[in-house]
């Protein structure tokens, strides 16, 4: 038996639409592989009522197809389904690693990201790699079609995360299909901070290129009280707020001394909108 675990993520940054991740150092799934002629899949843990076990329905089924490695699969859920934080792709990505050392398939972990992203293509529509790349490579990354850059780095964050369900093929839905040029420009501008930022640990510069014009206006819709939380969450000190991921969960980067009072800052303005809510300080892991 192989068992691994797969931590929580969060994607877009603002300005990375489908590029940029982060992973996280909790929470996480736990995933465990033993080989079988059948693949069959057992969920415990948070939310694992909401998951299919079916493996053509489940997002690591695609990853068995993948790598021809049929198996009996059990999924710890440490990461809420449909909270923004890299759920689907936790467990896609944690099964892609365990799989490929069960079976001996001799993957590079680079070349198992577009791999458990066929996980994400069952859960969402698209296979989008920016969540599975900082599962499984841990760091700051960035995943375009020719590959995936990861950097560690020492950033603080707070994700909080509401008592509401966005699923992530529905936020897809919200995104805009066009842009203007001016807004294409201050998105690449903003992405070239944040992953300068990324590079010198420097949470001014990440927080300022967070700011994102294209597709999180749209999502902040989705998310009862985003404006108030957010204006919470940098009156408290965060240097950059955004919807992490699909959502709902609001992800904000601070200074670590100022994580405490930002997480409750968040906490206070879902509260007022009669919105529950736990609250994650992380860093980049
Ligand atoms: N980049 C994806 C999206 C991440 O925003 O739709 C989903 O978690």
């Amino acid at each position: 038996m192989i068992t691994v675990r797969a931590p929580a993520t969060s994607a877009n940054l603002g300005s990375g639409f489908d590029v940029f991740g982060v992973a996280f150092d909790r929470p996480a799934d736990i995933i465990r592989v033993e080989r079988a002629e059948q693949t069959t899949i057992d969920i415990t843990g948070v939310g694992s009522q909401y998951i299919p076990t079916d493996p053509d329905a489940n997002t690591v089924g695609a990853v068995v197809d993948a790598l021809d490695a049929p198996a009996h699969i059990e999924i710890d859920k440490g990461v809420r389904p449909a909270s923004g934080l890299g759920s689907s792709a936790a467990s896609a990505a944690g099964a892609a690693v365990a799989l490929n050392e069960l079976y001996n398939r001799g993957l590079s972990r680079s070349e198992l990201v577009p791999i458990a992203a066929e996980g994400e293509a069952v859960v969402s529509g698209t296979a989008h790699a920016d969540n599975v790349a900082p599962s499984i490579l841990g760091g700051f990354t960035i995943a375009t079609a020719d590959g995936v850059e990861s950097v560690s780095t020492d950033i603080s964050l707070v994700a909080c995360l509401p008592e509401i369900a966005v699923s992530t093929r529905d936020a897809r839905r919200v995104v805009p299909e066009t842009a203007q040029m001016a807004e294409v420009v201050e998105t690449v501008g903003n992405a070239a901070t944040l992953a300068v930022g990324m590079c010198r640990g420097d949470p001014d510069l990440v927080g300022r290129g967070m700011d994102d014009p294209l597709v999180t206006p749209a999502r902040a819709e989705l998310i009862t009280g985003y404006d108030a939380v957010r204006e919470a969450a940098v009156d408290a000190g965060a240097t950059g707020v955004t919807v992490s991921g699909a959502g709902p969960s609001v992800l904000a980067v601070c200074r670590a001394r100022d994580q405490r009072a930002v997480g409750s800052a968040m906490l206070t303005a879902f509260d007022d909108h009669e919105v529950d809510a736990r609250v994650y300080q992380t860093q980049v892991s």
